[in-house]
Formats: C-alpha cells, structure tokens, sequence
C-alpha cells in the first residue's frame, strides 16, 4: 500500500515529465505523502509549481538551496523517504546512479537514500537499447534497484517501441504489490540475538563457543528487507550488517545479553533468539592474570541464566522463537526445548551434518511450530533460510490470530 507512505518522486528530464504530474496526484489521492525533486532539465519540460501543487509539498531542485540552515536539504530527504520512484528516468541519470556520480540534488540524495528505490525509465527506443543503458540498469538491479519496465507504444520521438514511460496507474500498481508481497513484516518490530557470547576467566582468558553470528545477522538483514523495524543483540561478533535501519547493540557476557533482551523485549512483535548462550560461566572472575603452576587446573563453573526461558515464562503478544543446536536427536531435543521455554516456535539445528551449523555460509535446518508441524529447510544460504524462517513465523502468526 501507498497509504501513508512517504514518497518521494525524482522527475528528470524527458517528454514523459508530464506523466509524473499524474502520478504525483494518484498517489496523494491514494493518502500517500509525495514531496518531488526535479533535475533542471525537468524543469524545462514542466514548473516546479504545477508539482508544489499537486504534492502541497515544496519541490527540490537544486542541491546548494538549502531553505533551512538546520538542515542539509538531500539528506534530510533522503533520510524521510520511505520510498524513492524515479519517473520518468532518463539514460543519463540511470548512467550517473550506476557510475557512483552524485552532481545534482536528484543523484546526491539517490546515493544518500536507504529507502527502496524503484526506478521507471523513458527514453527513445534506441537509446534504450544502447549496451551502455543496458549494463547501467543491470548494476543497479544487482544493487537493488527495481525496474518498472515500460511497455512498447507511441514515443514522443515518432518512434514504436519500448521506451514508452509506463502509466502511473500501473507504476503505482507494480509499487503496491512489490510492498505488499516483498513488505509482509512492515510494522512489526523484530528484536533477534545472534552470535557467541564471551565468559572472562581473568583480563587474559575467556571461554566462548563456535558460533560466528552469520545466522542471526542474515535474520535481521532479512527482517529488514522484509519491511520489519529490527533490533540486533549481538555477541563478539566480526559480521557487518549492510542495512543501515538495524540497530545494534552489542554485548559480551550472556549476563549482558539477558539485560539487553529484557529490555527490549516488550516493545517487539517477534522474538527470535538465534545466539548461542554460554550456560556456564567461571564461578570467579580473576582480577590479574591467573599464572601456571604445578599440575592440572580446575576452573568452578556456575550456571548462567537461560534468558529464552526467562523471556518464554514473561510472553504476552509476542512470537517467540528459539534455536536449537544439536549433535544428536536434533528433533526430539528441539522439540523438549520448544515446550519448556514456552515458545511458539524453534529451528532446529544438526550442527553435525556437512553444510549446517557454526561459521559456515550456508545451513540445513527443521522449523517446527508450538503444533509439532515441521519443514525441513534444505541446504541453502544462511539470508535464503531466513527469508524462510521469517514466511514462516509470518504464516504460524497470522494462522494463530484467525
Ligand atoms: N539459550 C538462552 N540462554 C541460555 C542458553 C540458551 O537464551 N543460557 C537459548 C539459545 O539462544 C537458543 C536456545 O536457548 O535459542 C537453545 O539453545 P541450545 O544451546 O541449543 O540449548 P540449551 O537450552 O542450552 O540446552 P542444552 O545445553 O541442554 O542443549
């Protein structure tokens, strides 16, 4: 849906411009809110004013008027926009976004943006068949963008052919269901752990485990692209995140990993506890370094605190969901753990088998619902087995309100 959106429109220079005033006031009858930024060849084809009005809104043009010393105007738009629809979109700005060139306020604020951009070109049909066009568009599918490809008919130019600007009806269709299909989780709040978690013995030592965090980062990288707002607890992990709309928070100890699930616990939706929590941790942390001596060492352990538990015992709205990581009966043990810590549902993890579990980019695993209904995910990328455990969790969810 549009509703509510925050779009914003790129209008750049060509004949089509005039189609882009259309579709400024379908989609503010829509309920959306559009605010429209020119190039200054736009400009010669349609008045800024014609889009102010339409949009109620002011239009961008030129990166150096800032109208609000507060403010720098590209990244102050680019950081509002929930969505970015470049229509029509000329060879030439295609080019400039695919070759990394911000020299104007359309291309400064397309690189600024972490809004999903869907990009709708118009051109003459030989410039649109032209291999520099062609490999242009195709970087920017690979990064991401998404084409709204027009359909041959009559062009300005007098000439047949594919080039056409696509009708705003049918941009604005291709918009709706790309959100509603590709944005299933939009609205939800989704808090997940993900890594090892660091236990000192003294300022030298301390014990850990083999986990890497790649399954739970491809979990909010996915949660994210799926139009969830995403809170990561990380243990000591070297994983990046590439979304810029995670926020992280990192920890060490599972002592410090309970606090932070605690307290973010009751404002998410989904909960997904994809760490592998120490659950024991050395009974003294030593102040200095512990020196060797003599015969064998004996370091007391105790017991930490089983935070899925503790958060399966407080559970109100809240889809819980744990990971179990086993080397043995993985579903028989999955499944004791899905009914003691109270949860709606667990992936089910044989870090035994070759291409599941720890360090690895790819994984094998078995969701299982609080039903006992099980899928068994087979090998693939650790984001493609989120993107299925996250369909997952949406289906068991919305099963469960009916
Ligand atoms: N977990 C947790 N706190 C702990 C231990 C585990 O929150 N102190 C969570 C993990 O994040 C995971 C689930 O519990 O989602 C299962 O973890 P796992 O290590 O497979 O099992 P344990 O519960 O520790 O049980 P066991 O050691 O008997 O396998």
């Amino acid at each position: 849906m549009v509703y509510q959106k925050k779009i914003l429109l790129g209008v750049t220079g060509g004949i089509a411009a005039y189609k882009a005033c259309a579709l400024t006031s379908k989609l503010t009858q829509k309920g959306a809110n559009v605010k429209v930024m020119m190039t200054k060849s736009a400009t010669e084809f349609v008045s800024p004013l014609t889009f102010q009005a339409l949009s109620r809104n002011p239009v961008y043009i030129d990166t150096f008027d800032e109208k609000d010393p507060e403010k720098i105007a590209h990244i102050d738009i680019a950081d509002w926009a929930d969505i970015v629809l470049l229509a029509p979109a000329t060879a030439n700005t295609i080019g400039k976004i695919a070759n990394g060139i911000a020299d104007d306020m359309m291309t400064t604020t397309i690189l600024a943006t972490e809004a999903e951009v869907y990009i709708a070109p118009a051109m003459n049909v030989h410039m649109y068949a032209h291999p520099a066009v062609i490999k242009n568009m195709k970087q920017l599918e690979q990064w991401g963008y998404r084409f709204i490809e027009p359909g041959a008919g009559y062009l300005a130019c007098g000439y047949v052919g594919k080039g056409r600007l696509e009708e705003p009806e049918t941009i604005i269709q291709v918009i709706e269901e790309h959100q509603q299909i590709n944005h299933f989780l939009s609205g939800k709040k989704v808090l997940i752990s993900a890594g090892p978690t660091r236990e000192s013995v003294d300022p030298i030592r301390f014990f850990t485990n083999r986990s890497t965090g790649k399954m739970g980062f491809a979990l909010a990288e996915a949660a994210a692209d799926f139009g969830a707002d995403v809170t990561l607890v990380a243990g000591p992990s070297n994983q990046q995140l590439s979304n810029g709309r995670i926020n992280r928070f990192d920890v060490v100890t599972a002592g410090d990993m309970y606090e932070a699930m605690h307290q973010h616990f009751s404002s998410n939706d989904i909960v997904i506890k994809a760490a592998a929590v120490a659950d024991y941790r050395p009974k003294i942390v030593y102040d200095q370094k512990v020196k060797k001596q003599a015969g064998d060492l004996s370091i007391m352990m105790e017991r930490t605190k089983d935070i899925l538990k503790s958060l399966g015992a407080i559970k109100e709205h809240q889809f819980l969901v744990g990971f179990a990581a086993e080397t043995t009966n993985p579903i028989e043990y999955g499944m004791k753990k899905l009914r003691e810590k109270n949860l709606d549902a667990i992936v089910i993890n044989d870090v035994s088998t070759k291409g599941a579990g720890f360090g690895g980019d790819t994984n094998i695993v078995t969701y299982m619902n609080k039903r006992e209904e099980k899928e068994e995910l087979p090998l693939a990328s650790k984001y493609k087995i989120a993107e299925k455990i996250l369909k997952m969790i949406d289906q068991d969810m919305k099963a469960g309100s009916q």
